[in-house]
């Protein structure tokens, strides 16, 4: 080793010890006669001093320390002066004897502090610096230790990890696949896995009984803070179970990891089904951290001649707690910011519930203070409340009151990033009817899609609704949300070749098609498949929300911007045209 101790260990026990430490020059000043140095690395920072009238310090003077050289000094642990109670090591100081220039930096585009000077752009492209910001480095510790402890938690229970290939099929279903041109098999291609569904199903039939993977996953898909079209998932699969065993084991991971690694005991994980789910939050993922659930108002405010109100399918309100006080700019701020492109909502109506037991509507013309009373009731507003009021179309006003909902519990501080809110999403519908989601393929528009995925086992109570009513089927489906993020996802699996032709006749594939893309995992389940389930945890999702922040980027050592681009090797890039002739791509000269 070319050092005795690192920059974060050295405490006041250790006063009079020689000892060499290596590490980056955070920052250097100058006082009183001496030049102090923070010398950083991986486990902390220590002071070094020199004084400038002793020779070795006039020595080391001369030669200058910018930021980020590279050092290795040797001296003796000294008690500091004054000592910095903000730091591990603030308690001592090294006085340097000899100091080696292991190697020099240029001037960083950034400053490589916790709060840093650099925009996300400039950030990602010299990202190998970044990652010496001790908050992004402790994103990744954490991201270790959180694989660490599920790899005990599964390995106890004997799950096998299981690697499973990342050149495979390209399939239609599902989002789009990221492909790869075969030089060895001209005009064909590979794609990356957007799971490892099948092979981990395929395990299963092999008998591995208990399968995990902390694997890779790719999916060509629009971006968002959550989204990274390379991303992680703890992917699990076991045979011989029924939803009830894979919600527990489960539960108990996520129990697991929550103690070991945030010391938080966290209560039995409740349950809702999907319909409730879209019922009081408007959402299949729900932020349960607040209540404020969405109540149904159309039969409450019907027959009063208000025409929005008369007119909407439907009417959703919600009470927001102590926020009766709201000012008529504040009101008006958020009519604006409901009637935004995204949410499109008409208006906003709202009633104040004022501290003195009166409620004063926006439509005060419609509605009398026994009507409003009844409004209060409905929705559970005590006074201080403010009760918020959208109408319109089903599905739109739905989404938009979540959103509103959500909005309301930031703007009265309500999502606390500290607080954690564990929720089992179950009885998922089957399939539901694509009108054209843009993240998948056009053709796959004006048919049914599964809503998980085509492997999903529906409930065997309602699988004569296949013929009759496609939309009607509940499928063995469940999802974890944790502070209104989607977790996981995963679902008891068709074992049957019958049962799977089936589901994929109902998904629109013709016998040939369905032969071609699955045959190998139907005529796998014609040789003893075992009934089988799992799920699959966003490992970069759970990190984020562990580590308190929304955006997944910060818990991957080498992410992608929003366009998909590693901007720091220039990815994705043109290729030479030896290596498309090898391939045999022929690429278009013509611009579109
Ligand atoms: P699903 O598609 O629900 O299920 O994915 C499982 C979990 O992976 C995370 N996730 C993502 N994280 C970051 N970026 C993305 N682009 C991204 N897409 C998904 C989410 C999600 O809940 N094979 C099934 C699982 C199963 O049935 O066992 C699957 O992949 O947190």
């Amino acid at each position: 080793m070319l050092r005795t101790n690192t920059c974060g260990e050295l405490r006041i026990e250790d006063v009079n010890k020689n000892v060499t430490l290596c590490g980056w020059v955070q920052k250097t000043r100058k006082l009183g006669g001496a030049t102090f140095i923070d010398l950083r690395d991986r486990y902390g920072i220590t002071q070094l001093i020199f004084s400038d009238d002793d020779q070795a310090g006039a020595k080391f003077g001369e030669e200058g320390f910018s930021r980020e050289m590279v050092l290795k000094v040797t001296g003796t642990v000294i008690e500091r002066l004054s000592k910095n109670k903000n730091l591990p090591t603030g308690d001592i100081e090294i006085k340097l004897q000899h100091v080696e220039i292991l190697n020099r930096s240029l001037t960083p585009p950034f400053t490589i502090e916790d709060e840093t000077d650099g925009g996300d752009e400039l950030r990602m492209k010299y990202r190998y610096l970044d990652l010496r910001r001790t908050v992004v480095r402790k994103n990744l510790e954490l991201r270790h230790r959180m694989a660490i402890e599920t790899r005990n938690y599964l390995d106890k229970l004997d799950f096998l990890e299981v690697e499973t290939p990342v050149l495979i099929k390209s399939t239609p279903e599902g989002a789009r696949d990221f492909v790869v041109p075969s030089r060895m098999n001209q005009n064909q291609f590979y794609a990356l896995p957007q799971s490892p569904q099948t092979f981990k199903q395929l395990l299963m039939v092999s008998g591995f009984d208990r399968y995990y993977q902390i694997v890779k996953c790719f999916r060509d898909e629009d971006l968002r803070a959550d989204r990274q079209p390379e991303f992680t998932q703890i992917d699990c699969e076991m045979s011989f179970v029924e939803q009830e065993d894979i919600l527990q084991t489960f539960e108990g991971l996520t129990r697991h990891l929550f103690k070991k690694v945030k010391g938080i005991d966290i209560p039995t994980i409740p349950r809702l089904s999907y319909a409730d789910a879209m019922k009081y939050y408007g959402n299949d993922k729900p932020d349960t951290r607040f209540d404020m659930k969405l109540v149904d108002f159309k039969a409450l405010v019907s027959g009063k001649s208000f025409k929005v109100f008369e007119d909407a399918e439907t009417v959703l309100a919600i009470s927001a707690s102590g926020a009766s006080e709201y000012t008529r700019k504040q009101l008006d701020e958020l009519t604006e910011w409901v009637k935004r492109p995204q949410l499109a909502a008409t208006g906003l109506v709202y009633a104040r519930y004022t501290a003195d037991g009166t409620l004063k509507s926006s439509v005060d013309k419609f509605y009398n203070q026994e009507e409003l009373k009844k409004w209060a009731q409905a929705c559970d507003a005590k006074p201080g409340d403010l009760i918020l009021i959208l109408a319109g179309g089903e599905n739109k006003t739905r989404k938009a009151m979540s959103e509103l909902r959500l909005e309301m519990g930031n703007r009265l501080g309500l999502r606390d990033k500290n607080k954690f809110s564990c929720l089992w999403v179950v009885d998922f519908p089957l399939l539901e009817w694509n009108e054209g989601d843009p993240n998948l393929l056009a053709s796959l528009a004006g048919r049914w899609h599964a809503k998980h995925h085509p492997f999903t086992s529906p409930k065997p109570e309602d699988i004569n609704l296949l013929n009759t009513d496609p939309g009607g089927v509940r499928a063995n489906a469940y999802d974890i949300v944790i502070n209104g993020v989607e977790v996981g996802g995963g679902s008891i699996r068709i074992h049957n070749r019958d049962l799977q032709a089936k589901l994929f006749e109902v998904l629109g594939f013709s016998k040939e098609e369905a032969q071609k893309q699955f045959g190998f995992l139907m005529n796998a389940f014609e040789y003893g498949a075992p009934p089988h389930g799992g799920i699959a945890f966003g490992f970069d999702r759970l990190c984020s929300l562990f580590g308190g922040a929304e955006s997944i980027r910060d818990f991957i050592a080498f992410p992608k911007n929003n366009s998909g681009r590693d901007v720091m090797i220039d990815a994705p890039s043109e290729i030479s045209e030896e290596q498309l002739k090898e391939l045999g791509i022929h690429l278009s000269t013509e611009k579109s």
